[in-house]
């Protein structure tokens, strides 16, 4: 499909913020694809400028917004361009996008994307803003980064009410995608040549309580089918809860070779009254009952998290708690953010802000305990063959080649595999998020 004549259309989209937002611009690409557009290499020159927006924390909307500077600038010298906003800091604004950017176009929330081919196909020449929830776009065609990796989106929105998050605002209620839609997707990627899919939802655990009847599975049934599929050689998923984080998940990964011997917990805090103010309905306990749990079927399973610090009214006993629970758990990695209080959220009514030179600074040792553990970690690979899905050759140094390992680890090593093959890999060094190692050439890894 697509037609790529001369008098082809050309689109740009940048993309901010999570897997996500990179899934539903592979839609849109794909979808624009479908309408004749071709991918323009930069902004400048292209006919349909397009951002794909994260408002997630402070620092994700005025990145855009930067940006959004060049689109102003290019439309004032040819105003036949069209540029569109979509994405969840568009959500949370809605149509006050027009008012402070008047040169915006269309604007559409995350639910939305499929609204964009009608704007471009209509002949409305006002700005359009599309802000419902509506079903899902998951038979929008995706034109994916690479041919052997896939992300396949299972459910949509968020009915937690975490108190300093934006997310079930800009995303809305939590629905899961039938089952029946979501295999047979999978089955079509096997068939073009995807080994590795990343199933994507904001709570993926707790996947399929709203279906009924034959569609109803449980995340855990949902892994299972999906391990089922022929050709598929990894499964990975982002990112679950650790209230939903039952003992049937942590059976389906020590069950079915598929899935990845990697858990994403995001803990969020390791302090139970912090985690009760953050509304996240577990604590201290029950978190690390859920890490026992995983440890005790998966002794080897990478555990990567999230952890907010300065959330207001953190004080230094409850900081410290989170550092024990870092050094307890031994992370192999983990996403550390400083609090952003988010418009309309209930968090960023509460006093008691933590300043920021204090935040600074446990974030300072948050870090430090962090990357040493992972680093300490690290080390059981060092001797081992791992089997690692190739991606290409490796950023630093062209002669060497980049993948990942089941665990999610990055791997950097010497060898002459293709993109996309796995192969076996002997790790030689690791640091805290990378090894080192060279591809075993006798033995082929499937
Ligand atoms: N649904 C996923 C991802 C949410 S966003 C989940 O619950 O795990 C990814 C991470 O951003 C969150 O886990 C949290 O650590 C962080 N985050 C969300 N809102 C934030 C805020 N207002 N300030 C700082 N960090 C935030
Ligand atoms: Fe946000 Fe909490 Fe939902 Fe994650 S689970 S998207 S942090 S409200
Ligand atoms: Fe950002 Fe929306 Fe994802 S706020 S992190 S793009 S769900």
């Amino acid at each position: 499909m697509g037609t790529t004549g001369p008098a082809a259309k050309s689109f740009h989209v940048t993309t901010f913020g999570c897997q996500m937002n990179e899934h539903d611009s592979e839609r849109m690409k794909g979808m624009l694809s479908a309408l004749g557009y071709s991918e323009a290499p930069s902004r400048e020159g292209a006919d349909l400028i397009l951002f794909n927006t994260c408002s997630i924390r402070e620092n994700a909307d005025s990145r855009f917004i930067a940006h959004l500077g060049e689109a102003k600038r290019l439309k004032g010298e040819q105003p036949d361009i069209v540029v569109g906003v979509g994405g969840c800091w568009a959500q949370s604004v809605k149509d006050e996008v027009f008012d402070r950017f008047p040169f915006v176009d269309v604007a559409f929330g995350p639910g939305q994307i499929h609204k964009l081919a009608e704007f471009l196909t209509s002949d409305s020449i006002s700005a359009q803003g599309y802000f419902e929830f509506e079903d899902f776009a998951g038979h929008l065609p995706a034109r994916r980064a690479r041919p052997f990796q896939a992300w396949v989106q299972i459910s949509q929105g968020c009915n937690c009410a975490c108190s300093y998050c934006i997310v079930p605002s800009t995303r809305g209620r939590e629905s899961s995608r039938r089952s029946g839609e979501i295999l047979e997707e999978v089955r079509g990627l096997a068939a073009e040549g995807v080994r590795e899919v990343t199933l994507l939802g904001q709570n993926v655990n707790s996947y399929g309580r709203d279906l009924r009847g034959e569609e109803k599975r449980t995340f855990a049934e949902l892994l299972r089918a999906v391990d089922a599929v022929d050709g598929i050689d990894r499964i990975r998923y982002t990112s679950p809860h650790p209230k939903d984080m039952k003992e049937d998940v942590v059976l389906a990964h020590a069950e079915c070779p598929a899935v990845c011997e990697h858990i994403h917990l995001p803990l969020q805090s390791g302090s139970s009254r912090v985690l009760k103010a953050m509304r996240r309905t577990y604590d201290r306990e029950r978190y690390l009952d859920r890490v026992a749990l995983i440890r005790e079927h998966l002794p080897d399973a990478a555990l990567t998290t999230d952890i907010i610090v300065g959330f207001p009214g953190e004080t230094d006993a409850d900081f410290e708690e989170t550092l024990e629970v870092v050094e307890e758990v031994g992370y192999d990695g983990a996403f550390t953010f400083v609090f952003s209080p988010r418009r309309g959220t209930e968090a960023a009514a509460l006093e008691q802000r933590v300043p920021h030179p204090l935040k600074k600074e446990r974030m300072e040792r948050l870090v430090e305990a962090v990357q040493r553990r992972a680093r300490e970690r690290s080390q059981r690979f060092v001797g081992r063959t791992l089997n690692v899905l190739v991606e290409g050759p490796s950023r630093t140094d062209p002669a060497r080649l980049r993948g990942r390992s089941r665990h999610n680890k990055a791997v950097n090593f010497e060898g002459t595999a293709a993109a996309g093959e796995i192969v076996a890999v002997e790790i030689a060094s690791a640091t805290s998020q990378t090894l080192m190692g060279s591809e075993r050439l006798l033995s082929r890894a499937r």
